[in-house]
Formats: structure tokens, C-alpha cells, sequence
């Protein structure tokens, strides 16, 4: 059998199995472009279960492409805040003032229109063409590229972009008309039952007849993918500045990570004591007390902060060089990225 037959073969076991099996998700009660759109770009990186308080937020206070066109930047941050990769929202937003200005904010129709758009690829604009229009165009993610390269017992690297383009080429081909439940069912397959990391659950499988990885023993090896790069690792100490009530926080520059995020101060290295007045701009006469804080980590995807805390209480109030806010509006106004998670939970 041909890989473009086998291919053809998934297509009647998939969309029947899929009809039996779809998760209820709130994008999927009404499938408007705008709500494909929002769910697919929250969803990558992203688990469904993390994804739904977010995706059902989001749409209330921004039911549709002009509000979100409209949106001011930190409440835009502040929707996202957790979610990371918080140039996936700012994408979203310059999107939807080209939808509003070059289409008079109707989402685009077709797949051709919509990946020409700012944070639209290829799988997002053939997941939005394929479930909101039901246009026959593949959605490739990690999901569908696991799942395809199981069943064709293909051994090439998936994280490269020919990889991909070759299987959005064939399924162009072999794909059924129902588009939008055909590659929501591989997506769902993919995250149900054929998971990653060599435990995938054959035996529930609607594809375990036809797929040659599971035939031959071959999931465990299968995806295959080159080994990720190594993360950098940068130390660095992170303080809660408090003065009654107020805490200080500063926003970050506009370019490179958690870009014009806000954050709590840090510097790097692991300091001591006696060295944080200087490296923080405080007087330490204006010191009341100093408190080391518990070590914290966080994992971006090129670098991993390893992390020490202090809580410094001033009797004065914050240097001009710091955003002084309510404790109250931390929670409500200033978008401050998960990073800082693990000392902001102890601003009480
Ligand atoms: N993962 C990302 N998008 C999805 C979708 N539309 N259906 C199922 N799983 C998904």
C-alpha cells in the first residue's frame, strides 16, 4: 500500500470514531471564525483543561475581532497573563486591526486570506478554514504530525519544516470532504489516545489495524525528533519590595522576553543580604527588615531562570524608579507574567 492509500484508508475509521468521541469544548458549541481562531492560538503550547477558564474569559470581555482590535495593551497582557508566550496575544491583536481595517472586521473566508495574517501559520489557518467553513484544508500540529508518522511508520524528523509541508501536501490529497471533523478528530486522537513518550493506547485505537507503527512495534522509536537544544540556565534574585501597602513592580522593555510585561524587580545572580540595597537602588537606612524567600525555577523554552527571593520592607515610600501599586491591583490591573508566580502568591 502506497503512503497516499494508507493515508486515504484513516479517513472513514477517523470520522466515525470522532463522531462518537468528540469532547465537549466551548469553542466547539458554536464554531464562529473568531472563536477558532482565539482557542487554536490559547491552545498551542497550551493544555485544553488550562485553556477553557482563559478561552471563556477572553470572549466575554472581547466577544468579537473589533473589541479585541480595540483592546489596550496591559488589559490585552492581563487576559493572557499565565498563558506565556505572550507574543501570541500581541499577534492576535495586530491581526484583528488589519481584519478590521482591510475586510471591515468580518474574519476572512478562506485559508489563502487568513495565512497571510500576523500569528496565522499554516495549521491555524487550516484549523479556522477547516472548522469554521469546513474548507478542505489540512491543520498540521505535533498532534497530527505524531499521529501520521505512526501510521506511515515514517521515521523522518517532524520537527522539520519539510516534514510537515510533505504531510499538509498529502493530506491536501487524501483528506475527506468533512475537513473540520476529520482534523479535529486527528488532533483529538493525537491527545487521547496516540500520546507521546512511548505509552500511546493501541488497543482503543480506530487506526490500530491500519497503522504500521503499531504493527511493527515501532511507537516507542516513532515520532521521531532531533534532540531540543539546551536550555540556558541564568540565576537571579528577585525581591518583593513593600511599603504598607504598596508593592513595587516595574514594566519590562519592549523587546526580547516577557516583552512590556510587567514584573517584580530582579537582577541577575544570587545575591546576598548586603549587597541588595545597592543593586535594587534602595537606601539601606530605608530598610526595615529583609526576608530571603524560598528559591523558585521557571522554564521558558530558551531559558530557565533559577531563581532567590527576598521580601524587603521599607519605612519610606519606593523610589521613583519603581511603579508603586496596591496590592489589589496586582491582581486586577498589571499583567505579571508566571515567572514571578512563585513570589507573587506570597504578596499577601
Ligand atoms: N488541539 C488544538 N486544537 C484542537 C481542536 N480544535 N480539537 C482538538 N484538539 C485540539
Amino acid at each position: 500500500m502506497t503512503d497516499l492509500e494508507r493515508l486515504r484508508s484513516v479517513n472513514e475509521p477517523l470520522l466515525k470514531w470522532y463522531c462518537l468521541n468528540a469532547r465537549e469544548l466551548p469553542w466547539r458549541e458554536n464554531p464562529l471564525p473568531y472563536r477558532v481562531w482565539i482557542s487554536e492560538i490559547m491552545l498551542q503550547q497550551t493544555r485544553i483543561e488550562a485553556v477553557k477558564p482563559y478561552f471563556e474569559r477572553f470572549m466575554k470581555e472581547l466577544p468579537d475581532v473589533t473589541d479585541l482590535a480595540k483592546v489596550e495593551e496591559d488589559r490585552l497582557m492581563k487576559l493572557w497573563e499565565g498563558l506565556g508566550y505572550y507574543s501570541r496575544a500581541r499577534n492576535l491583536k495586530k491581526a484583528a486591526e488589519q481584519i478590521v481595517n482591510e475586510y471591515g472586521g468580518q474574519m476572512p473566508s478562506c485559508y489563502q486570506q487568513l495565512v497571510k495574517l500576523p500569528g496565522i501559520g499554516s495549521y491555524t489557518a487550516g484549523a479556522i478554514a477547516s472548522i469554521a467553513y469546513n474548507e478542505t484544508v489540512p491543520a498540521v500540529d505535533g498532534n497530527v504530525l505524531r499521529v501520521l508518522s505512526r501510521v506511515l511508520a515514517s521515521r523522518e524528523d517532524i520537527l522539520k519544516q519539510s516534514v510537515k509541508k510533505r504531510m499538509e501536501v498529502m493530506l491536501r490529497e487524501t483528506m475527506p470532504k468533512e475537513a473540520g471533523a476529520f482534523n479535529q478528530g486527528i488532533m483529538e486522537l493525537g491527545e487521547t489516545i496516540c500520546i507521546p513518550n512511548g505509552k500511546p493506547r493501541c488497543e482503543e485505537c480506530p487506526l490500530m489495524q491500519l497503522c504500521l507503527a503499531c504493527q511493527e512495534k515501532l511507537t516507542d522509536e516513532i515520532p521521531f525528533k532531533t534532540a531540543p537544544k539546551k536550555r540556558r540556565c541564568e540565576e537571579r534574585t528577585v525581591c518583593i519590595l513593600e511599603y504598607h501597602n504598596q508593592i513595587g513592580i516595574r514594566k519590562r522593555k519592549a523587546t526580547g522576553l516577557l516583552a512590556s510585561l510587567y514584573e517584580l524587580p530582579n537582577v541577575e545572580g544570587y545575591l546576598k543580604p548586603e549587597q541588595l540595597a545597592e543593586a535594587f537602588g534602595l537606601d539601606s537606612e530605608a530598610i526595615i527588615s529583609c526576608e530571603p524567600l524560598p528559591a523558585a525555577k521557571h522554564i521558558f523554552s530558551h531559558v530557565e531562570w533559577h531563581m532567590a527571593g527576598y521580601r524587603i520592607r521599607l519605612g519610606r515610600e519606593l523610589p521613583k524608579t519603581y511603579i508603586s501599586v496596591q496590592k489589589e491591583e496586582l491582581k486586577t490591573i498589571y499583567p505579571l507574567p508566571n515567572a514571578f508566580g512563585r513570589y507573587t502568591k506570597l504578596i499577601k
